[in-house]
């Protein structure tokens, strides 16, 4: 079993390609990033060197050298976590988003026909449904729950998973999606909420909450996301998407509150800033379908994740001291400056 992992060099892929390669050591797991400011081939350090595993520097967009890597290794499945991630820099320039996100998409998927293949799956996110409102705590979002999407990003991701779907209507190309909520855990990047929060705490840095920090995520251990990808490789039906969540709603100011006391750091830390544009309120996925017919629930609780996490952070201040100052320091000051 051959299987192209791209974006592996980021957040999720890194951790599904750890995952894979522990969990299925017959399994030949090929990486495809591009290596934009978000993928850190340090990252990957720990499986360079293992003979199940290659690491190709390429941009899904590049319809040639896309098609040249699958002459050869002729994979059986194509897992796409390559994309353009941050909202707030989708709202700073779309542009990038919708050709990452859509067309590079299109291209993995006309590699897939061209070549043929078990299995093309989209890692996609729950943020396609747009937000619920925080006084509706009985509402979720179902596999049924109409696509209403808010950011350039999220639009982005929509639109991948409406031309996923059409390749399978089309040419029956057999494709699965995932829509998972917020994740968390080891190598996520500090320009998203929960490293960010580390990262400044450690450094006695502000802490910047948008709006009130009333609004809620739905947060996953990152390794539970690992596991529902596995899963839906093996046991998913073609045609089908699968909402992944853990049931666990978090307003962003008590997830900030939790980590000062994590570190031993003061509240005082804490300064509410000017909100995200088209800031969406709550996001709360009902995995129901991907429990009942695959057998999935999440393994991690929030306590213990969040604690892990932390003490990853701790541990490896390099990794995240690298990055945060080089080019980084441009992109905080452009989007923390004058908030
Ligand atoms: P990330 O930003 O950490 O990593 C993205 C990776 O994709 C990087 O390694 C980057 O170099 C690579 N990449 C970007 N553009 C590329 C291109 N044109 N060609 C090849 N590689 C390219 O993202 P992440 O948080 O790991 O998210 C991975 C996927 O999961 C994304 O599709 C995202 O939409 C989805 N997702 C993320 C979350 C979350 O909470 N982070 C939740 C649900 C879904
Ligand atoms: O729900 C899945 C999505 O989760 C993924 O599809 C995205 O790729 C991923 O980035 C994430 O999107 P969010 O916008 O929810 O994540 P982010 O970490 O950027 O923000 C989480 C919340 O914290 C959000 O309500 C905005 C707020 N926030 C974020 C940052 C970076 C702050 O208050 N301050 C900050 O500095």
């Amino acid at each position: 079993m051959t299987i192209i992992v791209t974006g592996g060099a980021g957040f999720i892929g890194s951790n599904f390609i750890f995952y894979m390669l522990k969990k299925h050591p017959e399994y030949r797991i090929v990486c495809l990033d591009k290596l934009t400011y978000a993928g850190n081939l340090s990252t990957l350090k720990s499986v360079m060197k293992s003979p199940n595993f290659r690491f190709v520097k390429l941009d899904i967009c590049d319809r040639e050298g896309v098609y040249k890597l699958f002459e050869e290794e002729k994979p059986d499945m194509v897992v796409n976590f390559a994309a353009e991630s941050h909202v707030d820099r989708s709202i700073e320039n779309p542009s990038v988003f919708l050709e990452t996100n859509i067309l590079g998409t299109g291209v993995l998927m006309d590699g897939c026909r061209k070549y043929g293949i078990k299995r093309y799956h989209q890692v996609s996110t729950d943020e396609v449904y747009g937000d619920l409102p925080l006084d509706r705590p009985d509402l979720f979002f179902t596999e049924e729950t109409p696509l209403h999407t808010s950011s350039p990003y999220s639009s982005s991701k929509a639109g991948a998973d409406l031309l996923v779907l059409s390749y399978f209507r089309t040419y029956s190309l057999p494709v699965t999606i995932s829509r998972c909520s917020n994740n968390y855990g080891p190598y996520h990047f500090p320009e998203k909420l929960i490293p960010l929060m580390i990262a400044n705490c450690l450094n006695d840095k502000p802490l910047p909450v948008y709006g009130e920090g009333k609004n809620v995520r739905d947060w996953l251990y990152v390794e539970d996301h690992c596991k529902a990808i596995d899963l839906i490789l093996s046991k998913g039906k073609v045609g089908e998407v699968y909402n992944v969540g853990g049931h666990n709603e978090k307003r962003n100011i008590d997830i900030v509150k939790l980590i000062c006391k994590e570190l031993g750091k003061s509240e005082d830390l804490i300064t509410f800033v000017t909100d995200r544009k088209g800031h969406d309120m709550r996001y709360a996925i009902d995995p129901a379908k991907i429990h009942n017919e695959l057998g999935w629930l999440p393994e991690t609780k929030f306590d213990d994740g969040i604690k892990k996490t932390i003490e990853w952070y701790l541990e490896n201040r390099d990794w995240w001291e690298e990055i945060i100052s080089g080019e980084y320091q441009n992109y905080y000051e452009k989007m923390y400056g004058n908030r």
